[in-house]
């Protein structure tokens, strides 16, 4: 048994930033239950959006965010994560974060889908997450202990109060490590699909313990497709960022039409879900798909990871055509937060994908998501730094269940199944068929610490596959990333689905 001051689960800018600032003052310990760089913020191409230009305004970026989000975002976190970007920006680079600069010395602005105006800073091309998350391991360097591959299994709550976390190595040890405040900063849960622009890692592990523990959830429908991952005809082999398009590539089919001609003023940058909708409609009719680059400058320098991945993966660039389909890229939903990262649970706290403060709305714009990472987890470590905490006694739960033996599909199901029926176009019927299926499963009750990993991890993505399929049921509408095609139309009033675990469990 161990205490710290603040302990965070997950590797990813959320977690980092807030590290970074709580560091000045508590003692912090990270675990992440595989490598350090296994998070999407490290895979993030496209960068970091902030009206940082003169000609640009918050406001302008925080109504693009509005629209983008369909009506459905919350407009007094907005505020506070829009406002307050630049601002962070600035303070990141006169630490030394080094942005991509134009031929003036200028930073050197980016387009991405939504964003009427250039407002992208990006680092090393379209490798901004890689700099950046090096960059926050610099600074963090002896100041926080990091412990990889080592899962936490579950949140100890007793009486609505976080009290800390229990975890699991790789030797299978299993050990209560207790805080004053836990901040969950997971990520989200695109590998519950089978094409997914996530790292491998990301199953829903955080979403799932928050439920497990009674944690508020909130838009759990809401998952958005990335329009554009690179793809062989059979799998997914990595993101081929917006920002290409935001250089003037343009998506055809295989006949060579413009598909995003007549379907939205913004064509090919338009938000996330209506182009990947356009796509998936071309694909449901037989055709392939392909981002023509012929327009893009330098692509080799501007874009050296997205080039090096065509490279590895054997894609001919002479013609410029390189296939796509989409993939789940972002849980819009997730535990519901403050932006000061406060759940419903006491002590526990949310930051990053894996939170919902309602600042994407019901679909994200692009390049907002490192923003909230940088923003909200500065504003949760404030939040921890001026508050006061005492340790608590000892894990008050007991063992209910042993269930080592117990039949789980294996991860690959689950994928092929979320993206036939929970995908980015779902129905009544198909949603039925999931939950139907779920069923058969009782991952809800049984000892996750007699488990292994990977079977803890399918738990976890059973349960999030669970809270989505019924969410996406309960939506009688179409609305941004969700969409239906039994309810195609906008409901006039918005409504705001929130869940609440009534807890039957107690877990080791
Ligand atoms: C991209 O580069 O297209 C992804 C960036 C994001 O999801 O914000």
């Amino acid at each position: 048994m161990a205490f710290d001051d603040v302990i965070i689960i997950g590797s990813g800018i959320a977690a980092l930033i807030a590290a970074e600032k709580l560091a000045m003052d508590k003692n912090v310990i990270i675990f992440t239950k595989a490598s350090k760089t296994a998070s999407n913020s490290f895979h993030a191409q496209g960068g970091i959006a902030a009206a940082v230009h003169p000609d640009d305004h918050w406001e302008d970026h925080f109504q693009d965010t509005v629209a983008a989000g369909c009506q459905h975002s919350d407009l007094e976190n907005l505020q506070m994560l829009i406002e307050n970007s630049s601002g962070h920006l600035f303070d990141l680079a006169q630490k030394g974060l080094k942005f991509d600069l134009n031929a003036d010395g200028e930073w050197d602005l980016g387009r991405e889908g939504g964003h009427l105006k250039r407002r992208i800073l990006h680092a090393g091309g379209d490798a901004t997450g890689k700099a950046l998350i090096a960059f926050m391991f610099q600074q963090i360097k002896n100041k926080v202990t990091i412990i990889e591959d080592t899962m936490v299994v579950d949140l100890i709550v007793h009486d609505q109060r976080c009290a800390g976390v229990i975890t699991k190595n790789t030797s299978g040890e299993i050990v209560d490590h207790f805080a004053g405040a836990t901040i969950l900063a997971t990520g989200g849960c695109g590998d519950l699909y089978s094409y997914t622009s996530n790292d491998s890692t990301v199953t829903g592990d955080g979403i799932a313990m928050a439920y497990r523990a009674g944690a508020q959830l909130t838009d759990m429908e809401f998952v958005q497709f990335h329009p554009t991952l690179l793809f062989d005809g059979e799998n997914t082999l990595g993101l081929v960022s917006e920002a290409v398009r935001g250089e003037g590539a343009f998506l055809v089919n295989g006949d060579g039409r413009l598909i995003m001609e007549g379907v939205h003023s913004l064509k090919d940058l338009a938000p996330r879900d209506i182009v990947a909708r356009a796509i998936f409609t071309e694909l449901g009719a037989g055709k392939s798909i392909y981002l023509n680059i012929a327009n893009v400058k330098n692509f080799s320098y501007r874009f050296p990871s997205i080039f090096k991945l065509c490279m590895e993966n054997g894609i001919d660039l002479n013609g410029n055509l390189l296939p796509v389909i989409p993939g789940a890229h972002f849980m819009m939903g997730g535990v519901k937060a403050t932006h000061t990262g406060q759940t419903s649970v006491v002590d526990l706290y949310a930051v990053g994908e894996v939170a919902c403060t309602g600042v994407h709305g019901a679909n994200r714009v692009a390049s907002n998501s490192l923003l909230e990472g940088i923003v909200f987890g500065n504003m949760t470590a404030d939040a921890i730094l001026s508050k006061k905490y005492k340790a608590f006694g000892q894990n008050p739960y007991s063992v209910k269940n042993r269930s080592k033996d117990m039949f789980l599909p294996t991860k690959e199901t689950i994928k092929r199944k979320m993206m036939r029926h929970v995908g980015i176009v779902r129905n009544e019927e198909g949603l039925e068929r999931m939950l139907g299926w779920l069923e058969q499963f009782y991952y809800s009750h049984c000892d996750l610490g007699g488990l292994s990993v990977e079977r803890i991890e399918i738990i976890n993505m059973l349960t999030t596959a669970e809270l989505i399929a019924t969410a996406a049921l309960e939506r009688m509408e179409s609305r941004g990333a969700h969409y239906r095609s039994d309810y195609p139309t906008t409901n006039g009033v918005e409504v705001r689905q929130e869940v609440m675990h009534q807890k039957e469990i107690k877990l080791s």
